[in-house]
């Protein structure tokens, strides 16, 4: 990013002090004095340190994310040099490929310059086909990109309930397709330990969540092009994705394959093919070597995050009803809890989607 605007205004400005001053307090780092004065001359260059520390706060501040533990480990792809579609895409796929890490996932950022859009809200996301009589093919919760997608000229694509969706790239102005080759998006195959009528499903999860519609917020800058990826917990794939009844809503056919009698929900057999759905994706990432996370020890994580964050005299903010797994809350050592949902920053911002923002008048988070 090129410095910012000549005269930023007063919250840019005491953001950017408010940043230098946590920079340089918590690295220890000499020179604090230096850098403030050149926000006063409204010239503001983050160095690489400063904006890989800036969005390692972010992901430790992020009040929705029980994954926090890792926040010091995060990689971050200075690209803020990077403008140009084509030059986007290749280090798009190069996030992808390093970031699964031949499964052992690393969770990386790539921070890319001004006027860089990703229209997608995740780098990999399954097309969701809307037909005549209201259903959906795919992911129902992706119609509105497909159809903006689609808009842009996209053909479609096999017309399966996995179809990888192109990415939408936006730079000078101009909106340009990209489709992600095979190895990009990889993808798991689920299948349960000892019930193979789950495996004959045909469900499958990619690998990497790979978010790509919050905009990083440090030191008073806005930088929307920062997709970033840590790795799944089963519970979103599980208990949400495939789960919810509107979205892929396969409980009923898991239920049918573990042969399990749902005349009445009283029979819990909702839960019951919740719990071997999430024993099946646990199993098949297992058995992919793609690291995944589980309820149990990832609230058990987050306690020790909160832990050393006491330790460093840093209060730690959340938002309780994410924290929580969907599934079991009250067995995890975060059901008694309750968190300061006050955001600080550095932190993440949700961008309204790019097929909104363009028709004015239009609330663009409420359609
Ligand atoms: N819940 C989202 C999904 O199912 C992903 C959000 C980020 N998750 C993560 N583990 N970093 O695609």
């Amino acid at each position: 990013m090129p410095a910012s605007a000549p005269q930023p205004d007063q919250t840019q400005q005491s953001e950017a002090l408010d940043f230098l001053h946590l920079y340089h307090t918590e690295t220890g780092r000499p020179g604090l004095r230096q850098r403030q004065a050149e926000v006063y001359r409204g010239r503001l260059t983050l160095s690489t340190e400063e904006l890989t520390f800036g969005a390692r706060v972010a992901w430790r501040n992020s009040t929705r994310c029980v994954g926090r533990l890792p926040w010091q480990t995060l990689r971050v792809n200075d690209l803020r040099h990077v403008t140009d579609h084509d030059e986007v895409f290749a280090y798009l796929l190069a996030h992808l490929r390093g970031a699964l890490n031949g499964g052992r996932i690393l969770p990386t950022m790539s921070v890319f310059g001004p006027g860089v859009r990703i229209h997608n809200d995740q780098l990999i996301r399954y097309a969701g086909y809307r037909q005549p009589d209201g259903t959906v093919i795919g992911d129902p919760q992706n119609t509105d990109l497909t159809d903006h997608l689609r808009r842009l000229g996209w053909a479609g694509g096999a017309g399966t309930l996995f179809d990888v969706l192109p990415l939408a790239i936006e730079a000078h102005g101009q909106v340009r397709l990209f489709e992600l080759p095979a190895d990009a998006a990889h993808e798991v195959h689920i299948t349960h330990p000892d019930c193979p009528a789950i495996g004959k499903l045909g469900l499958r999860w990619h690998a990497l969540p790979v978010i790509s519609n919050l905009t990083l917020e440090v030191a008073g800058q806005s930088f929307q092009a920062a997709p970033f990826n840590g790795w799944y917990l089963q519970t979103e794939i599980a208990a949400r994705n495939l789960s919810d009844e509107d979205r892929y809503d396969q409980l009923p056919a898991v239920a049918a394959a573990l042969g399990l009698d749902t005349a009445s929900r009283r029979s819990l057999w909702v839960d019951r093919a919740l719990l071997e759905l999430n024993v099946a994706v646990l199993h098949s990432f297992d058995q992919a070597g793609v690291r995944i996370a589980d309820h149990h020890a990832v609230t058990r994580q987050f306690r020790h995050f909160e832990a050393l964050e006491a330790r460093a005299g840093r209060p730690v903010q959340g938002r309780w009803s994410w924290l929580i797994p969907p599934m079991a809350p009250a067995t995890t050592p975060l059901w008694d809890r309750r968190y300061d949902e006050c955001e600080v920053r550095p932190n993440f911002t949700l961008q309204p989607p790019a097929w909104r923002a363009a028709r004015p008048g239009v609330c663009p988070f409420h359609p």
